[in-house]
């Protein structure tokens, strides 16, 4: 028995050694070379980096004692036009500096807190091996600093945050950042490398509401968020603000979430991820759309850019990117490759029936019996139950419309100026540009297949409804209209 353990245990000893020499990617090499016993070779300052960017790249550089110094700061930023807020900060942004470090570091790592912050904090990265990932070794009040070191032990992508009571307070209002440790030789190499983390913020008011917005505990503890931002603010990596690079590029996202409470379905609209580190860690998974990144956890993704555009960068919880601010840019330059992909190639008007049929043969013998002069209740009744079938959904049940694409017939100008132009609509349809409120719409609107009678009843109702000039519109005037074409 003793020596069937013996025999067991070296065919297992001689696997693992198949395994160790066998093959040697470089995973496996990592494994051999116990980090705790790299050892470093002289001392550099970190450079830091406020987002979007991030430090160079380790390459081939060997460990070294690397000196981090990271000052908080407590300030009133812009959470969205108008609407401020107070952050509390490492380094005066939300998220923090970058850290950048590579595997057998050993990391001398200063916290400083202002003397004009009101609050004492402290730093937990989950890069570090230690009690509180540093958190109890770096508490600090206004006007006094720490120094703790650690060695970094385990290669991929951390997330750092205050851990000072109450937590998630301290994580609301920004305190959050990344720190990566590169493997021994540094990640691949790529063209455009850049730093987001998504966030999620709690304001008394609501979303927009102007002035300063002070942190609502009783929001952030119900994990009702007004604000899900990239980089601390709505628009932050928008506009003027987006990341860019050129086409043929590989670019690499470091894109962590700080929460505190929410989990980010990161997508990146009209791109694929050819890599993807899952959780920051050291698996690569390949070819995703939307990667999970969980609240105090970052993910390593990279693509190549290979036609020109504009990209967004959204969490795929969708409201989020455009009602709560999920939402940045990555513009790519350069030339267009049709073959990749063609823009539109031809577009038309889609009518199915025709566009000369007007309405089904024969169909008004099949509907109940119009009844002759109703009174004005009757027609709007009528008119509602037609409206709430075929025009509610664009028009939407109070009739004011969807922005951008559907016009209001709420207190509409263009529809209360000229009652034959309404019915001539409704009877044929319309497409392309027009003007409501002071607004331009350029939708399309299908002919209703309704009669005369029905198509008088639920302009009555729209014209008597939301402020409108109370026409009463008759089933005549609507054969007047149809027959004047
Ligand atoms: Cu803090």
């Amino acid at each position: 028995m003793k020596n069937l353990k013996k025999i067991l245990g070296q065919i297992g000893l001689m696997g693992i050694t198949i395994l160790l020499f066998g093959s040697c990617n470089s995973t496996e090499k990592e494994k051999i070379i116990d980090p705790a016993k790299i050892q470093v070779r002289g001392t550099m300052d970190a450079e830091l980096t406020s987002p979007p960017f991030v430090p160079a790249p380790i390459g081939d550089r060997s460990a070294k004692k690397l000196i981090v110094k990271l000052e908080i700061l407590e300030i009133e930023g812009e959470i969205s036009n108008g609407v401020k807020y107070n952050y509390w900060t490492f380094g005066g942004s939300v998220p923090g500096s970058f850290i950048r470090t590579r595997v057998g570091d050993e990391v001398e790592f200063t916290l400083s807190n202002h003397p004009d912050n009101k609050l004492p904090h402290n730093i937990d990265l989950h890069a570090v091996t230690g009690p509180g990932g540093g958190a109890e070794s770096s508490f600090v009040a206004p006007g006094h600093q720490k120094t703790f070191s650690f060695k970094t032990l385990n290669p991929g992508l951390y997330v750092y945050h205050c851990a000072t009571a109450p937590v998630g307070m301290h994580i609301a209002n920004g305190m959050y950042g990344l720190i990566l440790v590169e493997p021994e030789g540094g990640l691949p190499k790529v063209d455009k490398e850049y730093y987001i983390m998504q966030g999620d913020f709690y304001t008394k008011g609501e979303n927009g509401d102007p002035g300063l917005q002070p942190f609502d505990m009783k929001k952030a503890v119900e994990e009702d968020a007004d604000y899900v931002v990239f980089n601390g603010k709505v628009g932050a990596l928008t506009g003027e603000n987006a990341i860019t690079a050129n086409v043929g590029e590989t670019v690499r996202l470091y894109i962590g979430n700080g929460g505190p409470n929410l989990t980010s379905s990161f997508h990146v609209i009209g791109e694929i991820f050819d890599n993807v580190h899952i959780e920051g860690g050291s698996l690569i998974n390949k070819n995703v759309q939307t990667t999970l990144i969980p609240a105090g956890g970052a993910v390593i993704v990279d693509f190549k850019v290979e036609v020109p555009g504009t990209f967004i960068l959204v969490d795929h919880a969708i409201f989020r990117a455009f009602n709560k601010g999920a939402l940045g840019m990555l513009k790519v330059s350069g030339e267009e490759n049709k073959q990749l992909y063609s823009g539109v190639k031809q577009e038309g008007i889609y009518l199915p029936e025709g566009g000369t049929i007007q309405t089904m043969p024969n169909n008004t013998a099949a509907k109940p019996e119009v009844k002759l002069n109703k009174t004005l209740a009757e027609k709007m009744e009528s008119g509602k139950q037609i409206y709430m079938k075929t025009c509610f959904a664009c028009h939407q049940a109070t009739g004011e419309g969807i922005a951008n694409a559907f016009p209001p017939l709420a207190k509409s100008d263009y529809l209360n100026a000229d009652v034959k132009r309404a019915i001539g609509i409704v009877l044929n349809g319309k497409t392309g540009e027009i003007t409501v409120n002071g607004k331009n719409y350029n939708s399309i609107m299908t002919r209703q297949t309704l009669t005369d009678d029905e198509i008088a009843d639920v302009l009555t109702y729209v014209y008597n409804s939301w402020d409108n000039n109370k026409t009463n519109v008759t089933p005549a005037m609507v054969t007047e209209v149809k027959n004047s074409k």
